[in-house]
């Protein structure tokens, strides 16, 4: 199994392009089994969670290309991918392939409204809090669909006449759930008012790809989006916006080694409340015309308090690697998850590199040390893997990362990015 080499001290300089986003490629992937004609998306990262769910979308017929790759100094990082399902040869997903990534249950949207039917297995995912779906079913149940858990499955029918129209109010706030809503609703017979809907901007992405390919949505980024049914959806390109979090992880990075970097291929606006923590941490952030760049010299890193929150608070998804960069700062600082119960493995691990963090309930105290030292660590999930990373590019000495599969999950060649800045990060294969 691989694992990553890091050996702290260096500073990042240069440049490092942003991929499309993990979370907005999912479900636009997912969207095109809404259509029979092909849908087209550019920008869409090499990633282990892509690849699995093109092995997903397979299952019920999909027929997936790849090509158009973007060239960059003899390396492609972004791949263009059509997807056709002309016709839906399974509305079965079965647990062999769902217990692999948790996004590949919101098939159930798409093949509930276009084939009336959709058996998907309950899903796995990543180790952080019991992630139920208690809001799905109960979303598409207002949608009229008949829906029985039976062996480990979700069995959903939809009425004779497809899925109805109808105000659902989301108890709690889930971007999975609007994902699945907004799409189960663009095929059904009448309009849809999701209240309390997610307003991430991959939501907003989805919208916007699923209006090029005819529906009808409007309130995309509020609170409340409005679907009103439409009989068909043709296909589209559509390009997947730039990775938030890929974008907030080098920031960190880099204000955690200090240095100077450009993030190129991103925007500031998809991530506001993440990088005025960084600023307020001690790095100097400005937009440029394709990007962000980001500096630290010399300031010492300061501590700041964040509580993650739905967007446009501050991403569950940045919070371990927040605490990566709060290890080395001058004081104490709080970091309290808000979305995820569970979501503290990193802690443990970060310990073995000299971090001082005490956990009470939802919140972890930080208290800044001088020096971090390397120590072989381990990946538990996607973001907490990286935030490892990121302490180890700060730690004197050697830090190897096992069980690395989590971050090829999530993050597109981040040791050749990381490396092409100056620093000392090395896959090594057993
Ligand atoms: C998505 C992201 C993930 C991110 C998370 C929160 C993708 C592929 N994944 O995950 O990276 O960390 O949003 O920003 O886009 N919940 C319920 N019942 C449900 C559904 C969710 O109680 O039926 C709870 C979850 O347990 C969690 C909270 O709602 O506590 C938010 O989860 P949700 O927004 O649904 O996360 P995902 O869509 O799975």
């Amino acid at each position: 199994m691989d694992r990553i080499r890091i050996v702290g001290g260096n500073e990042l300089h240069g440049v490092i392009p942003i991929s499309g986003a993990k979370n907005a490629a999912l479900p636009l992937m997912i969207a095109s089994l809404l259509t029979d004609d092909t849908l087209t998306l550019e920008n869409v990262p090499h990633l282990a969670d892509v690849e699995q769910l093109i092995r997903i979308l397979g299952n019920h017929g999909a027929d997936i290309s790849v090509n158009g790759r973007r060239e960059r100094q003899g390396e492609s990082y972004a791949r263009t991918v059509h997807f056709t399902s002309r016709n839906i040869v399974s509305t079965t997903a079965p647990y062999e392939l769902v217990s692999k990534m948790r996004a590949s249950f919101w098939v159930i949207g798409p093949l509930l409204t276009r084939e009336g039917k959709a058996r998907v297995s309950l899903p796995g995912g990543c180790a952080i809090g019991t992630r139920p779906v208690d809001l799905f079913i109960e979303g598409l149940a207002a949608l009229g669909a008949n829906i029985e858990i039976d062996g480990g499955y979700v069995n959903a029918t939809a009425p004779a006449g497809g899925l109805i129209g109808a105000r659902y109010v989301f108890p709690k706030v889930s971007v999975g759930a609007t994902h699945v809503l907004m799409m189960a609703a663009t095929l059904a017979n009448g309009t849809t008012v999701l209240g309390n809907a997610a307003r991430e901007p991959e939501v907003v992405d989805l919208a916007k790809c699923l209006n090029a390919m005819g529906a009808k949505i409007s309130g995309q980024g509020t609170s409340t989006v409005t679907i009103e049914g439409v009989r068909s959806l043709s296909g589209a390109r559509h390009r997947v916006l730039p990775d938030r979090i890929e974008t907030g992880t080098y920031a960190m990075a880099v204000a955690m080694a200090g240095g100077d970097v450009i993030l190129e291929d991103t925007e500031a606006s998809l991530l506001d409340t993440a990088l005025e923590a960084i600023r307020r941490a001690g790095a100097q952030i400005s937009e440029t015309n394709s990007g962000i760049r980001i500096v630290r010299n010399g300031a010492g890193i300061k501590p700041v308090d964040i509580v993650t929150d739905p967007f446009p608070g501050f991403p569950t998804d940045l919070q371990a690697q927040f605490m990566g960069l709060m290890t080395r700062s001058s004081g104490v600082s709080h970091i309290t998850e808000t979305i995820f119960e569970n979501r503290f493995m990193h802690v443990q691990e970060l310990a073995r590199l000299g971090a001082k963090i005490s956990l009470s309930g939802q919140t972890a105290k930080v208290e800044g040390v001088s020096r971090l030292k390397g120590a072989p660590v381990m990946a538990t999930d996607l973001r907490a893997s990286v935030s490892l990373v990121i302490a180890g590019l700060a730690a004197e000495g050697e830090t190897m990362v096992s069980r690395v599969y989590h971050l090829d999950r999530g993050f597109e060649r981040l040791e050749e990015k990381l490396t092409r800045c100056g620093a000392h990060v090395e896959r090594v294969s057993d």
